[in-house]
């Protein structure tokens, strides 16, 4: 988001794989116990929901039944200093779930830190209990407050409970409703997300360490294998070009050659850690722009908006990503976001959004090119069929959206495309944005105190009937 401004199994299995992985060390598969990797009979995964593991056949993602799946959901923020997901002193867990599942979504995308594995590393394998996590990003008197209210909503918790037993939790719930959980990975330091000065920027960017970053997947891969229902995980959020201002020209090559040396590093890492989960990829300029790699383009050559030139990309031999050669090639799910606020882009207008998403990367689902590629001149067709999805977009959750361009637009085009999609955001309010606490979000499909919708007409007139549309 880019704007101003079987529970008890899965946590024993986690904490003791935990103090067994050396800091040093990425943890190895045959490092884990097998508890880990035993799915619950009950819950076998292949034959009742959500019959994964998933695998993608041109631009579908199938489950073990070959039938097409197709998410609708939103995304539930989870990045911030606290790395608690929002909300939970407002309502429980349930409770929470309940409300998503009212509007008919499937899909969670949780969003993290990669600093919360990053600490359990510190810590020779402790994760952090939910006061001290409260207490670290509130300061004493409200992560106290705060922590005491998250129990008292949620009793099968208390202070020392974890962050990744609160997830395991989530899960669970999120199971019993149908509903899959995505992690995404927001930020490398917990804060709020994005911006190019940030230091969550691009590879190597100040709280973008690679090295950290690609454990951090492999601890969250193996925490998904104790979860039928997550399916999917993502290798990094909107992505961008870092800017160092006292350092301009420091830029950390943002380019689509580093883009794939780096994914494919962390798709390996993700696939040797957990081979049954989708890895989903994001693209250039907070996760607008895939072409070069659905297109097979030369990436030493290849455009993209605001990257550093590889001035002698010509003369070096082409470099062109070809999904196919890996073993994950049935694996990888392409993201891409748009918002009103882009820097680059036009979003006023939908025969020019959709053609812009084309380009961008939906020429990759086998869609026709959108008849304003008459106009942008810039429709190349796809390398290979791949699945695409719109994971982040968003607006005001107030009368406006009804009348909102882009995103009637984006409605219009997941419907016509029979395209998956995650709204911003579930929340709410925030315990900490910013630097400020309390914060509520005007963009949030809940209210301050997540007691219900900022705006229920817009919940049942404009979410509920795309929702439906979609299945
Ligand atoms: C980006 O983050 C910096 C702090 O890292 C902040 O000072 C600046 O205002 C932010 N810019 C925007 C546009 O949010
Ligand atoms: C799970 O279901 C699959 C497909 O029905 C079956 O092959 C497998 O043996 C089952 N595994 C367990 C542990 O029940
Ligand atoms: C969209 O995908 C679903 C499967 O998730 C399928 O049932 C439906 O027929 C598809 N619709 C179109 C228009 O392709
Ligand atoms: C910006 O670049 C300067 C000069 O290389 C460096 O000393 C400084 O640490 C950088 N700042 C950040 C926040 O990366
Ligand atoms: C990942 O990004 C960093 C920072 O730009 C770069 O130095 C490194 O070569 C990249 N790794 C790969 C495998 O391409
Ligand atoms: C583009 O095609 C549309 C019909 O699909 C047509 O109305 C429009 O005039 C064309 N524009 C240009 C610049 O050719
Ligand atoms: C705003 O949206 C509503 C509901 O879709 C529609 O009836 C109305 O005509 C729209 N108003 C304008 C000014 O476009
Ligand atoms: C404690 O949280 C409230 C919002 O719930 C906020 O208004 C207040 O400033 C916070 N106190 C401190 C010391 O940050
Ligand atoms: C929750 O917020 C709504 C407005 O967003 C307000 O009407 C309601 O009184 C609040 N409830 C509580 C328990 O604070």
């Amino acid at each position: 988001m880019f704007l101003c401004t079987n529970l008890l199994t899965a946590a024993i299995g986690i904490s003791a794989f935990a103090a067994e992985a050396s800091a040093a060390l990425l943890p190895e598969k045959d490092d884990i116990p097998s508890l880990l990797y035993t799915r619950n009979e009950a819950s076998n995964s292949s034959s009742s929901w959500p019959y994964g593991p998933f695998s993608t056949s041109g631009r579908d993602i199938l489950n073990t039944k070959g039938e097409a799946v197709t998410f609708a959901g939103v995304n539930w923020p989870g990045s911030g200093e606290s790395m608690v997901p929002e909300g939970l002193e407002w309502a429980s867990i349930e409770d929470i779930l309940n409300q998503v599942q009212s509007v008919g979504f499937n899909f969670i995308r949780l969003t993290y830190a990669i600093e919360m594995v990053d600490q359990i590393y510190e810590r020779h394998g402790e994760d952090v209990g939910l006061e001290i996590s409260m207490i670290n990003a509130l300061g004493y008197e409200n992560g106290t407050k705060v922590t005491k209210e998250i129990i008292a909503k949620n009793p099968a918790f208390n202070k020392d409970t974890t962050r990744f037993e609160i997830w395991d939790h989530i899960a669970s719930v999120a199971l019993s409703k149908n509903i899959y959980i995505h992690p995404d990975v927001h930020v490398g330091k917990a804060q709020w997300c994005c911006n190019n000065t940030d230091g969550n920027a691009w590879f190597d960017d100040y709280n973008f360490p690679v090295a950290n970053w690609k454990r951090g997947l492999q601890y969250v891969a193996h925490w998904a294998s104790a979860h039928n229902n997550v399916v999917s995980m993502s290798l990094r959020n909107e992505l961008r070009r870092a800017i160092n201002e006292t350092a301009p020209t420091e830029t950390l090559g943002y380019n689509w050659v580093t883009l794939v040396g780096n994914y494919t590093a962390a798709t390996d890492a993700i696939h040797s850690a957990n081979p049954d989960l989708l890895v989903t990829w994001s693209g250039m300029q907070y996760d607008q722009d895939l072409s070069a790699l659905i297109q097979g383009k030369n990436l030493n050559t290849a455009p993209c908006y605001k990257c550093d030139a590889i001035r002698d990309g010509l003369r070096r031999d082409p470099i062109v990503f070809d999904l196919a050669s890996h073993p994950w090639a049935n694996k990888v799910v392409y993201e891409l976001h748009l918002y009103s606020m882009s820097e680059n882009l036009d979003t006023g207008s939908c025969p020019i959004i959709f053609a812009e998403l084309y380009a961008a990367g939906f020429n990759a689902i086998g869609m026709p090119p959108p008849p304003a590629c008459n106009i942008t001149k810039d429709c190349p067709t796809a390398a290979r069929n791949t699945p695409v999805i719109i994971s982040e977009f968003g607006a005001a959750q107030d009368v406006s959206l009804f009348n909102d361009t882009l995103m009637n637009c984006l409605q219009d085009f997941t419907l016509q495309n029979n395209v998956s999609w995650a709204m911003w955001s579930l929340a709410g309010s925030y315990r900490i944005r910013s630097g400020a606490q309390g914060v509520g979000d005007t963009w949030a499909l809940g209210n301050y105190n997540w007691t219900g919708w900022n705006y229920p007409e817009g919940v049942e007139k404009w979410w509920k009937p795309w929702v439906s549309s979609m299945f």
